[in-house]
C-alpha cells in the first residue's frame, strides 16, 4: 500500500494531483470522463467580482509543443458563482479551490471575503500572474511591492488555505515565493503561463487579438521545472508544480525537484482522463520503487 496523501496548511489532499485553473471548467464538464473524487483537488476557472466577457477572438493559438491563450479571465462573476456553480461543486468529494483575480487590491480582498464564507471551499489560489489582462493580474505578480501588498491584504481577509499562483515572467521567481511565505501564504503554485506570441504569416497578423498571450504545454516544462526546483530550495511552504505536465513521469519529475503536489493543465484539453491516469502512474511508480509514501520523493534529487 502506498500513501499518496499530503497536507497543505491544515488541508488534507488524498493525492498530489490537482487540475489547473482554466483547463477544467468548473469540473462538471469532466463528469462524463472521470470520477472527480479520484483527484487531490480541482482549481476552478479564474473568478472575478464582476462578470468579464474576456478578450476578443482569436484568443487561442497552437504552437510547437504548446499553446497560447489570451482568454482574459472570462467568467460570470462571484454572484453567479455563488448562485449557480457553488451548489454544484459543493457536492464534489475533493478539494475545490477557487482561483481569484482582480484589477485592484480592493477587488481581490472583496472576493477573498466572499469566498471565505463558502463552507465547501477550503482554499483559494490567489492569481497574481494572469498575463492577459490590462489591469491587475501579472502586473501585481511581477512587482515585489505590489505582490506583497495584495498578498498581505488578502491574507488579512481570508482565513483558510491561501495558495499564491506565481508568474514566471520575472527575473527571480524565488523573490515572489519568499514574499508569499513571509505574508502568510500556506503554499505557492507555479508556473502560470510564459508571455509569448505567434504570427500568422498568411494574414500577416498576430495569431491572437491581444498580440501576446500565455504559453503553456510541454514547451514550458523545462523552465517550469527549473523554477519549481529554485523555489522549493528557497521556501519552507509546500510548492505546487505546474507547467506542461502530460504524464505521470512529468509529474514525478516535478516532485523529485521539490513539488509536494502538481497541477495538470493543458493536458486535459487533449485527454480529459489524463489527471486520473497521472494519479495511477504516480502510485505505480512509488510501488515499483518500493516507496510507501509520496512525501518520500518530494525534493529527492537533493538527497
Ligand atoms: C486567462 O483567462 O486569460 C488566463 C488566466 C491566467 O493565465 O491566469
Amino acid at each position: 500500500m502506498v500513501n499518496l496523501g499530503l497536507t497543505i496548511g491544515n488541508l488534507k489532499f488524498r493525492n498530489p494531483v490537482i487540475t489547473a485553473s482554466g483547463t477544467f471548467g468548473n469540473g462538471s464538464e469532466f463528469d462524463d470522463f472521470i470520477d472527480i473524487s479520484r483527484l487531490g483537488g480541482v482549481v476552478l476557472k479564474g473568478t472575478t467580482l464582476e462578470l468579464r466577457e474576456g478578450n476578443p477572438y482569436p484568443r487561442m493559438a497552437e504552437t510547437a509543443s504548446g499553446m497560447l491563450n489570451s482568454v482574459g479571465l472570462q467568467n460570470k462573476g462571484i454572484d453567479y458563482f455563488e448562485r449557480e456553480i457553488y451548489p454544484r461543486v459543493s457536492a464534489y468529494d475533493t478539494n475545490v479551490i477557487v482561483n481569484i483575480n482582480g484589477s485592484y487590491i480592493e477587488d481581490y480582498v472583496a472576493l477573498a471575503e466572499r469566498v471565505n464564507r463558502l463552507e465547501k471551499i477550503p482554499a483559494i489560489e490567489l492569481n497574481i500572474s494572469c498575463p492577459n489582462v490590462k489591469m491587475g493580474g501579472m502586473a501585481f505578480g511581477t512587482n515585489p511591492v505590489t505582490a506583497r501588498e495584495v498578498i498581505r491584504a488578502v491574507r488579512a481577509a481570508y482565513s483558510k488555505v491561501l495558495i499564491v499562483k506565481l508568474s514566471p515572467n520575472v527575473t527571480d521567481i524565488t523573490e515572489f515565493a519568499r514574499i508569499s511565505e513571509e505574508e502568510g501564504a500556506e503554499s505557492v503554485s507555479l508556473i502560470n503561463t510564459l508571455l509569448g506570441m505567434a504570427v500568422d504569416v498568411k494574414s500577416m497578423k498576430p495569431s491572437l487579438s491581444t498580440i501576446t498571450g500565455g504559453l503553456s504545454g510541454p514547451a514550458v516544462k523545462p523552465v517550469a521545472l527549473r523554477m519549481v526546483w529554485q523555489v522549493a530550495n528557497a521556501v519552507r511552504i509546500p510548492v505546487i508544480g505546474i507547467g506542461g505536465i502530460m504524464t505521470a513521469n512529468d509529474a514525478i519529475e516535478f516532485m523529485l525537484a521539490g513539488a509536494s503536489a502538481v497541477q495538470v493543465g493543458t493536458a486535459s484539453f487533449i485527454d480529459p482522463q489524463v489527471s486520473v491516469k497521472i494519479v495511477e502512474g504516480i502510485e505505480k511508480y512509488l510501488a515499483d520503487k518500493k516507496f510507501s509514501d509520496v512525501k518520500d520523493i518530494t525534493g529527492r534529487i537533493n538527497r
